[in-house]
């Protein structure tokens, strides 16, 4: 059996290279640049090792061409928003296309992008029949198989989860929990149906979002009543059916995006997401909080304010839909200037993506007026009562979104903040 995987992104890559090791595999992706790195054994990404990217016998290619002949294709290309946060479908279309031109009978094709309940059988099949001239269901079949991984997780890696499978026939269905099986130990649940797999993913994230958003929105009133939100959850998950979520900025692009993705399906069917929608507001609005927090605290003592971390989450260096580029803009707007250091990003992805130059380094640096930690990579958990009196003027503030430095003494004089 061979098979062909479409993106070689955090979601392709991992899974090709799992794939590799069972079956005759190819990562395709349209950005030669990246098969070239690939090739030289580097993942930007961070997510495979050079070591496990030089041992894996996965074949790379950035010539479509190359696609001819899989038995099964994966997809795995993003499905972002534009900039009105409507839907955009274009690398899945371009996908379809690429594929359904080089499909032969008999094979199957599988969606792992995140979408809402329908785009693989009402959008994405009329693409494939179209390219291909062959029928869906009789010359070849569709399958959908949400993905979960968390970049930055290795204990929730493709090995180690449940994976949702679903088909368009029984067969097909049961041809997938066989392939995804042989990754995992066989631990498959396959859904009634695509749409039924579709519906599952989206609202795992947006389930996420609208809870998250429920502590911050605690966390801003609990601010103004003087409480740390931190003792108070403490407290509430003691209790058996507490739901654990914490608050801090949402980014990334799953759990900020795909609430978009059913909202849309919504609309378009008639029904008002009244609920999903929910907590967009309040996470999008988290930047703009947190910046009149330090605005209102920073006092008298000297400098800019120093913000650490610029990725979406902690220890990956995906710097796509991050929120911290916002709070730049939020302190700007209110006069308050920032240098933003970050050991993992790529700076010139930085300057390029967000018009950000990060600091190069933190030796010397300062002193700052405010240390913000907005990103828990693992250095900065590390920072001690000494790294905060040498980074901080007299009087300094410690803002801290991540409750990272909550056992941390700060040195006399010192300020802290958190959410
Ligand atoms: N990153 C995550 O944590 C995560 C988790 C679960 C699900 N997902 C979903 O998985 C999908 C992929 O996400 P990702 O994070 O891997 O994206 P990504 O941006 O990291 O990677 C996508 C890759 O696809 C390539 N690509 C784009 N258009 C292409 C085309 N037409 N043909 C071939 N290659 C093409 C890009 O060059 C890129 O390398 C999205 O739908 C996302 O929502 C992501």
């Amino acid at each position: 059996m061979r098979i062909a995987v479409i993106g070689l992104g955090y979601v392709g890559l991992p899974l090709a290279t799992a794939l590799s090791e069972h079956f005759e595999t190819l990562g395709y992706d349209i950005d030669a640049a990246r098969i070239d790195e690939l090739k030289a054994g580097h993942d930007r990404t961070g997510e495979l090792s050079p070591e496990r990217l030089g041992a894996a016998r996965l074949g790379l290619s950035a010539d479509a061409a190359d696609l001819e002949g899989a038995d099964i294709f994966i997809v795995a290309v993003p499905t972002p928003l534009d900039a009105e946060k409507r839907p955009d479908l274009g690398a899945l279309l371009a996908a379809s296309e690429t594929v359904g031109a080089r499909l032969g009978s008999g094979a199957a094709v599988v969606y792992e992008s995140t979408v809402w309940p329908g785009v693989t059988e009402e959008i994405c099949v009329p693409v494939l029949e179209r390219a291909s001239g062959l029928a869906a269901g009789t010359d070849f079949h569709v399958g959908y198989a949400p993905e979960r991984m968390n970049p930055g997780d290795p204990a929730h890696g493709i090995a180690h989860i449940t994976k949702v499978v679903a088909g368009q026939t029984p067969e097909v269905a049961e041809r997938l929990a066989a392939l995804y099986g042989a990754l995992n130990g066989g631990n498959v649940f396959i859904a009634r149906d695509i749409r039924t797999a579709e519906a599952a993913k989206a609202i795992e994230n947006a389930q996420r979002d609208i809870n998250i958003a429920f502590v911050n929105e605690v966390a801003q009133l609990f601010s103004t009543l003087g409480l740390s939100t931190h003792d108070v959850l403490d407290a509430a998950r003691t209790k058996w059916n507490f739901l654990d979520f914490t608050p801090g900025l949402v980014g990334g692009h799953c759990i900020g995006v795909d609430p978009y993705y059913l909202a849309h399906r919504a609309v378009e069917v008639g029904h008002d997401p009244q609920i999903i929608l929910a907590g967009r507001r309040t996470n999008d609005a988290m930047g703009a909080f947190v910046a009149d927090q330090i605005e209102r605290r920073l006092g008298t003592a000297e400098g800019p304010v120093l913000i650490l971390g610029v990725t979406f989450k902690e220890n990956v260096p995906d710097v796509r839909n991050s929120q911290v580029p916002g709070m730049v803009a939020q302190l700007a707007a209110r006069g308050i200037e920032t240098a933003v250091h970050d050991p993992i990003a790529d700076a010139d992805e930085v300057k390029t993506r967000h018009g950000i130059r990060l600091l190069p380094g933190l030796e010397g640096a300062g002193p700052y007026a405010c240390v913000l930690g907005a990103v828990a990579h693992a250095p900065y958990r590390a920072f001690t009562s000494a790294t905060f009196a040498s980074l901080l003027a007299p009087g300094g503030l410690v803002v801290d979104i991540k409750n990272m430095w909550r056992d941390t003494a700060l040195p006399g004089g010192l300020r802290r903040w958190t959410l």
